[in-house]
């Protein structure tokens, strides 16, 4: 079977992982790998990975997450923070970003009003800043689920809980960061639950 579909068919929202087990560091750093080769939307990286390893602080999480036994009970969580501030048009950092691609200045210059132009006609109004990074962030969340269950490890992305909550508990500074989703990485426990999913030809049409 081909890898990655052996890795997404192992992989399934783990509600019940089992406490004692820890993901290793290296695996983690593998996970996070993952979350940094991941793509962005011209590739802004309005993200951050916040990695919560410490038991007390995702004690403290949890009721904020519809109390969800998967913060505690797994082996770390991921909060995935979108920076909508930071890929603003007007945003120094937007210029910087395209300046990394070392090409001639008027090239640069095209790419930062492409980027203006097209952030205002198509994206702002039809959604946030906020909307438009946490786009991005599920890209990350996808391949680090991917990636941890090709070494069999699971997980659980969490979009059940009070982001107000969860932001003010993780003393975020909100001008620059806002959570986009959670995920849980760790070890399942015992019976997990069954895949459903309508027929893949109701889901896909070609033309
Ligand atoms: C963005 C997102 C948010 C989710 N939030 C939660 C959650 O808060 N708690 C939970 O138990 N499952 C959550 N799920 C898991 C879904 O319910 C699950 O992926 C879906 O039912 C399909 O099952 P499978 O992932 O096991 O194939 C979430 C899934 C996604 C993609």
């Amino acid at each position: 079977m081909n890898p990655v579909i052996e890795a997404l068919k192992f992989r399934h929202a783990c509600k019940k992982f089992d406490p004692k087990k820890k993901i290793s560091r290296q695996d983690l750093d593998t996970i996070l790998e993952a979350a940094w080769l991941s793509p962005t939307s011209f590739g802004m990286e309005g993200w951050k990975f916040l990695v919560l390893a410490s038991d007390d602080i995702r004690q403290t999480l949890r009721p904020a997450c519809w109390d969800q036994p998967q913060v505690t009970d797994s082996s770390h969580v991921v909060v995935i923070l979108a920076q909508p501030a930071l890929i603003d048009p007007s945003n120094e950092y937007v210029q910087n970003s395209f300046l990394r691609r070392k090409l001639p200045e008027d090239m640069t210059r095209a790419y930062v009003e492409k980027y203006k132009s097209h952030m205002e006609k198509e994206v702002f109004p039809r959604m946030s800043a906020y909307a438009w990074c946490s786009k991005q962030c599920y890209i990350a969340l996808a391949n680090m689920m991917t990636v941890a269950a090709s070494m069999g490890i699971d997980s659980c992305p969490m979009e059940g809980f009070e982001k107000d909550r969860v932001e003010a508990l993780l003393e975020i500074d909100t001008g620059k960061f806002e959570v986009a989703v959670l995920v849980a990485f760790g070890y399942r426990e015992g019976d997990q639950t069954l895949r459903l999913r309508h027929p893949v030809g109701q889901m896909v049409e070609f033309r």
